[in-house]
């Protein structure tokens, strides 16, 4: 998606050849309009897939979600993070190790907002190990619903989350692949149209 790369390029801040800023429109401040372009961009890859729920991930995932729940005309769920969850039978939980952090999380859904019926988009900010997004996709899967697709607006290619993700089949649609941070660059890994 050439408006996020475009953003991406502008705003962007390559903090290590690892992490990539981007606090001005994404993980601290937010840009509305990119957002409901991004929500469009989702809306359009998903249309035919009959998607019935959006679930994301606090924070950052929140608002691309409401954006393309908007667009689709459903519901958005977003997974809560705690450090645990213990003797909580009204919640589909899964643990979420962060390689970044180095810490792991209990993310959790409460029973109520996912049913055995629905057909799930699943989105996030960042893809880097995959962690989060095999955690929600565990999550769906206890509830019986279908995954049937992962939404990410920023994948690093070089990290080992892509290769994670395809192994389960579903499929995903990042809007800007990262191939490198190298030298204090942002190089993609195709250069789209859309
Ligand atoms: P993983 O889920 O792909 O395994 O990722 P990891 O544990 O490495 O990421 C931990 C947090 O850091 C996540 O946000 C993730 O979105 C974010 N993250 C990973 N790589 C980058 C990066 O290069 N730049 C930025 N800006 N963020 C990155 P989180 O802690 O769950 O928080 P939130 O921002 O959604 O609240
Ligand atoms: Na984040
Ligand atoms: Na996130």
């Amino acid at each position: 998606m050439q408006a996020l790369q475009n953003k991406i390029c502008s705003e962007g801040k390559v903090l290590s050849a690892e992490v990539l800023k981007v606090d001005s429109f994404l993980n601290h401040q937010m840009d509305p309009a990119l957002m409901q372009d991004i929500g469009r961009e989702f809306a359009k890859r998903f249309v035919d897939e009959g998607i019935t729920k959006i679930v994301t991930i606090e924070s950052s995932g929140i608002a691309p979600a409401i954006m393309t729940g908007l667009e689709l005309g459903v519901s958005v769920v977003f997974a809560r993070k705690r450090k645990s969850l213990t003797l909580q039978n009204n919640l589909y939980i899964s643990q979420v190790h962060s390689f970044t952090k180095q810490e792991t999380n209990d993310i959790s859904i409460s029973k109520e907002y996912l049913q055995a019926t629905d057909r799930v988009l699943i989105i996030d900010d960042f893809l880097a190990n995959g962690q989060a997004a095999l955690g929600l996709l565990d999550v769906v899967k206890q509830s019986g619903a279908t995954a049937v697709g992962i939404g990410i607006l920023i994948e690093k290619s070089f990290q080992s989350g892509r290769t994670l993700l395809e192994q389960t089949g579903v499929r995903i649609e990042s809007l800007a692949r990262v191939a490198s941070l190298e030298d204090g660059t942002v190089t993609f890994l195709e250069t789209v149209t859309a």
